[in-house]
């Protein structure tokens, strides 16, 4: 399959080389910025995504400690955050207090995108930039998602012009865009197991009202909240897993891949088989 005028340029954004059978490298595309050549020629040499049929569904086991975290008995709250529409579950994202974050925390971070987006991105914690802004994701590695969305033809905006991020959107080529927390955990450390458990169910009741058809996990932090697995993001990616009856595609964090380049093509291919998931394949 030859890549089209439009894939090169998309791919060329989420700063990946082509390198197709028959080339020499030195000969290969030059990516714009720092990139990474693409290593798995056949990976990226085919960029339809592999049909769901063909792909396991497998659900990780639960180490204990993640498991009691995520298992454990809803406290009423939680229950109560499990029937919340959209205004009601962003007031309670504004107004929790219920673990520590929210003492040095600037502002909450509820999410952002299409209320019914078909696919569905989840990270790990608002950074510096994020607990200033309110919105996930809008540092370097927002930046990198961004490109990578768009090499997809998904976008975290309206495409209406003008229009507000909502209905109006076509859900099918926007995302929704939410993290494991809500709150910056201070100098950007580790989320705790205790924090993801109480922060769950924020998450929980957002994918419930999006109804997404695919969930993307991007990181260890989105994995152990959803999958309640501390498996290495290597071992749980390039096979679907389900979480609520939800497909849940594994891939790599933006901000790790910011430092190791070279799996952006791994995450390539994690992007397509979350694309498989959906009706139809944005482009
Ligand atoms: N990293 C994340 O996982 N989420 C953000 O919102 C920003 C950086």
């Amino acid at each position: 399959m030859r890549w089209t005028d439009a894939q090169r340029t998309m791919l060329r954004e989420m700063g990946l080389r082509l390198w197709l059978p028959g080339t020499d490298a030195a000969a290969a595309e030059p990516a714009a910025g720092p990139s990474s050549r693409v290593a798995g020629v056949g990976a990226l040499a085919d960029p339809v995504p592999t049909p769901l049929s063909v792909k396991a569904v497998v659900v990780a086991p639960k180490p204990a400690a993640v498991a009691a975290a995520v298992d454990s008995p809803r406290p009423a709250a939680a229950e109560a955050t499990l029937a919340l529409d959209w205004p009601a579950l962003r007031a309670a994202v504004a107004s929790c207090q219920a673990c520590g974050l929210g003492a040095s925390r600037r502002q909450t971070v509820f999410g952002v995108g299409h209320p019914r987006a078909h696919c569905m991105v989840v990270g790990e914690a608002p950074g510096e930039q994020e607990d200033a802004s309110g919105e996930p994701f809008v540092g370097e590695s927002g930046q990198l998602l961004d490109r990578m969305l768009r090499a997809l033809g998904l976008s975290r905006a309206p495409a209406v012009p003008g229009g507000a991020a909502g209905e109006a959107a076509d859900p099918a080529r926007q995302v929704f865009i939410a993290n494991t927390l809500k709150c910056r955990p201070p100098r950007n450390r580790n989320p705790t197991p205790l924090e993801l458990s109480t922060c769950q169910p924020f998450l929980e009741r957002q994918v419930a009202l999006v109804q997404p058809r695919v969930i993307l996990a991007m990181g260890r932090f989105a994995v152990q909240s959803l999958l309640g697995s501390e498996e290495p993001i290597g071992k749980l990616r390039g096979r679907l897993h389900t979480w609520r009856g939800v497909p849940v595609v594994v891939t790599y964090h933006p901000a790790y891949l910011l430092r190791q380049p070279a799996d952006k093509a791994r995450a390539w291919d994690d992007l397509c088989l979350a694309a498989s998931c959906l009706d139809t394949v944005p482009g």
